[in-house]
C-alpha cells in the first residue's frame, strides 16, 4: 500500500498550482486589463464605472484579470480616494447555480446585505429588494457576474441591473454597475436587442493564449510550485552555470534562464504546445503541469518527465469527456447508448437513421420517453459539440438535406461504464443488446 507523506522532493509550493490559485500578475493580459481599468476608471472619479463585457473561452484569465482590477480599485477606494464610496460584488452564476433572475437578484441582496436569502417571494419584489439594499449601501456598486451565459433563459435581471440608473430603480446617491463574464462566444446573439443594447457600455475580447504565452505562464508558476527551479535573469547568469532553456517569461521580450532540479527542460514547452493546440486554455496547460508532477511523485520519481505530462493529458483529456457524459440528459445518454451498441457492432461511422432505430429499442427497454427524428437527431449534434461523437457530412442528400455520418470519439469501454454508472443504464448489458439486435 502507498504511504502517505508529509513532503515531497518535487513540490515546494503545491498550492500554486490549485484552481483557487490567484496569481498576483496577468503580464500576458495587460491589454485587456488596460481597457478594464478605462471602462472601472470613471468610478474613481466619482460617477459610476461603465457597465463593462468580459467575454472569450474558458481558460483565458478572465476571471483573473477582473478580480485583480477590482481588488486594485478597492484598494485605491480604501487607501488613496476620499470620495470613492465603493462595494464591490462577485457571484460566479454557474457554481451559485444561478439560472433565472430570482436566483441572481437574491445572491446579490444576500450579498449585498449579509442576511439569508430570500424565498417565496415573486421575482420583482426580490428585484426591488435587491435595488433597495444598493439604496442603503449608497455609493459606487460593482456586482461581477461571472459565468454570466448561465442566465440563459431569463433576462430581466440583465435588463435592469445595467440600466439601474437610467431607469429610476435605485436612488440618485448609487451608482450600480456589472461586469458580466461569458466563456461562451455565441451567448450574446441568443440576447434580445433590447438586452444586448443596454447590457455593457465597453466589451473586450481574450483571444486564446498562444503557445509562448501558455510557456511564461507556467514557468512563472513552476518556480513558486516547484523545488530548486529557478528563473534567471539573462544578464546575471555569467555568474551561474551555463544550463537550462533560454525563455521569456512576461510580454516584455527580456530573456531569462529556466533551471531545475526537478522538471526536465521539456515538460513545459511540450504542454504549453498541447494546449495551444486545443484552445489555448491556462487552466487547463496548469492541470496538466499538476497532473504531470503528481504522477512523478506518487511513483517516487524526483524528476518530472515528458512521459509524464503525456499520461497527464491522456488522464485529463479523459476526466473531462468523462465528466461532460455523466451530466448529459438522459436523451443523450440514450443517443450514446444507440451508437455505442452500433460502434461494438463495427458498424459505425453510421447514418442517423439507423441510430435512430437502435434509440428506439433501448428507450422502449429502459421505458424512457421516445422522441421524434428529429429532436433525436439534435442530441446526436450535441454529442458532436461535446466531442463525445464525431460527425461528419457525407454527399449532399437528395431530398431532406444532406447526409450525416456518426461515429464515437471515446472508447467504447469509457462510454459503456459512464452509462452503466446512471440508474437507467445500470442492468443494461450493452454486448448482450448489440447480438439480440
Ligand atoms: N496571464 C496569466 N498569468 C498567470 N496565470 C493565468 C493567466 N491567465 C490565466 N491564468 C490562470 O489560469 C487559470 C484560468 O484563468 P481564469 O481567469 O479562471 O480563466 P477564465 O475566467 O477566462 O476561464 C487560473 O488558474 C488563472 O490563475
Ligand atoms: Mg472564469
Amino acid at each position: 500500500m502507498t504511504q502517505f507523506s508529509d513532503s515531497s522532493p518535487i513540490f515546494q509550493q503545491e498550492a500554486v498550482l490549485r484552481e483557487e490559485h490567484r496569481p498576483d500578475e496577468l503580464p500576458e493580459r495587460e491589454r485587456e486589463i488596460e481597457d478594464l481599468h478605462m471602462s472601472l476608471a470613471p468610478a474613481a472619479r466619482g460617477v459610476g464605472a461603465n457597465n463593462v463585457f468580459l467575454h472569450g473561452k474558458a481558460g483565458q484569465g478572465k476571471t483573473a484579470a477582473a478580480k485583480a482590477k477590482l481588488a486594485e480599485l478597492q484598494q485605491h477606494a480604501e487607501q488613496e480616494s476620499e470620495h470613492l464610496d465603493l462595494t464591490t460584488c462577485y457571484i460566479s452564476c454557474e457554481s451559485h447555480d444561478l439560472s433565472t433572475s430570482y436566483k441572481a437578484a437574491a445572491r446579490i441582496y444576500q450579498e449585498l446585505t449579509e442576511d439569508s436569502r430570500p424565498t417565496g417571494h415573486a421575482t420583482d419584489v426580490v428585484m426591488d429588494m435587491m435595488f433597495e439594499a444598493m439604496d442603503d449601501i449608497g455609493g459606487t456598486i460593482i456586482i461581477v457576474l461571472d459565468e454570466i451565459d448561465t442566465l440563459s433563459d431569463d433576462d430581466r435581471i440583465l435588463y435592469s441591473l445595467p440600466r439601474a440608473r437610467a431607469q429610476g430603480y435605485v436612488d440618485d446617491h448609487v451608482f450600480p454597475s456589472i461586469i458580466g463574464i461569458s466563456n461562451d462566444l455565441q451567448w450574446r446573439d441568443t440576447l434580445s436587442p433590447k438586452v444586448k443594447s443596454s447590457l455593457y457600455d465597453d466589451s473586450v475580447l481574450f483571444a486564446p493564449y498562444d503557445a509562448t504565452q501558455l510557456q511564461q505562464i507556467l514557468y512563472r508558476r513552476a518556480t513558486k510550485a516547484f523545488r530548486d527551479t529557478e528563473l534567471i535573469p539573462l544578464e546575471d547568469s555569467a555568474t551561474t552555470a551555463d544550463s537550462g532553456t533560454v525563455v521569456t517569461v512576461d510580454e516584455s521580450g527580456r530573456k531569462h534562464r529556466f533551471q531545475s532540479d526537478v522538471l526536465t527542460d521539456d515538460v513545459i514547452p511540450l504542454i504549453a504546445a498541447l494546449s495551444a493546440q486545443d484552445t489555448g486554455d491556462a487552466r487547463q496547460a496548469i492541470k496538466y503541469l499538476r497532473k504531470a508532477s503528481e504522477l512523478a511523485d506518487k511513483h517516487n520519481e524526483t524528476q518530472v518527465r515528458e512521459k509524464h505530462a503525456r499520461k497527464a493529458q491522456a488522464l485529463v483529456e479523459r476526466e473531462t469527456v468523462v465528466e461532460a457524459m455523466r451530466e448529459m440528459t438522459t436523451q443523450a445518454h440514450l443517443a450514446l447508448a444507440a451508437l455505442t451498441v452500433l460502434d461494438f457492432a463495427g458498424d459505425t461511422p453510421v447514418r442517423a437513421n439507423p441510430i435512430y432505430g437502435v434509440y428506439k429499442q433501448i428507450a422502449t427497454k429502459t421505458d424512457a420517453d421516445k422522441l421524434g427524428q428529429r429532436r433525436f437527431k439534435d442530441h446526436l449534434r450535441e454529442l458532436d459539440m461535446q466531442g463525445i461523437a464525431d460527425g461528419e457530412k457525407v454527399t449532399a442528400g437528395s431530398i431532406g438535406g444532406p447526409a450525416w455520418e456518426y461515429q464515437l470519439q471515446v472508447d467504447t469501454d469509457i462510454a459503456v461504464e459512464v452509462l452503466n454508472d446512471t440508474t437507467r443504464f445500470a442492468d443494461i448489458d450493452f454486448h448482450q443488446l448489440n447480438q439480440r439486435r
